[in-house]
């Protein structure tokens, strides 16, 4: 394969193990910029982002959720909300704010970085927005936790085509 986006596509893994390098402001803002150029319906960008870099609120929201390592490991992590306030369909908004974190995770990994989508954290999604002062309209989606790797061995699995693709007509 010879192009660029879609090798980073095929090499990215989540990465939870992370080296104690921060990121520059200048690759942490591509990382939200990719994320705010992901399409939403109607283009109403529902989504709203929380970016967390202290010690202090990474250790705390690391405390909700069982794979808190990877929060308090990472450099900075990005909490990713729907704003229920400019929502318009439950699930083409939720589609959006998959399209904003997947294109985070590859932008990161398009900079040199890891990255891994954390979705248990759902589970406690009221105490997260307490923890950001954040009103009941901004609806919890993901986090993405963020860092250089500390080792590339990540392996994965897929299922293979044959039984993805129902049909070709
Ligand atoms: C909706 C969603 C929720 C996820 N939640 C978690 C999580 O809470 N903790 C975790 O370690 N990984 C989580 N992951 C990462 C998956 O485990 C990972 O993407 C999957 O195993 C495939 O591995 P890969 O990303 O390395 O290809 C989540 C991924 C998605 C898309």
């Amino acid at each position: 394969m010879n192009n660029p986006v879609l090798e980073t596509i095929l090499r990215r893994r989540s990465v939870r193990h992370f080296t104690e390098e921060r990121l520059s402001e200048e690759d942490l803002n591509s990382i939200l910029e990719a994320g705010r150029w992901a399409p939403s319906g109607h283009n109403h960008q529902p989504w709203r982002f929380v970016v967390v870099e202290s010690s202090e609120k990474k250790d705390a929201l690391a405390e909700l959720t069982r794979y808190g390592k990877p929060i308090q490991a990472g450099a900075a992590c990005v909490v990713v909300f729907l704003d229920t306030d400019v929502c318009y369909d439950r699930v083409k908004d939720a589609q959006s704010a998959g399209a904003v974190l997947q294109n985070m995770l590859l932008a990161a990994e398009a900079l040199g970085y890891g990255a891994v989508w954390l979705g248990e954290i759902l589970k406690n999604q009221d105490k997260v927005r307490s923890l950001f002062d954040l009103p009941e309209s901004m609806d919890l989606q993901a986090v993405v936790a963020l860092g250089r790797p500390k080792h590339r061995n990540q392996t994965s699995e897929r299922r293979p085509l044959e039984e993805l693709v129902l049909g070709r007509y």
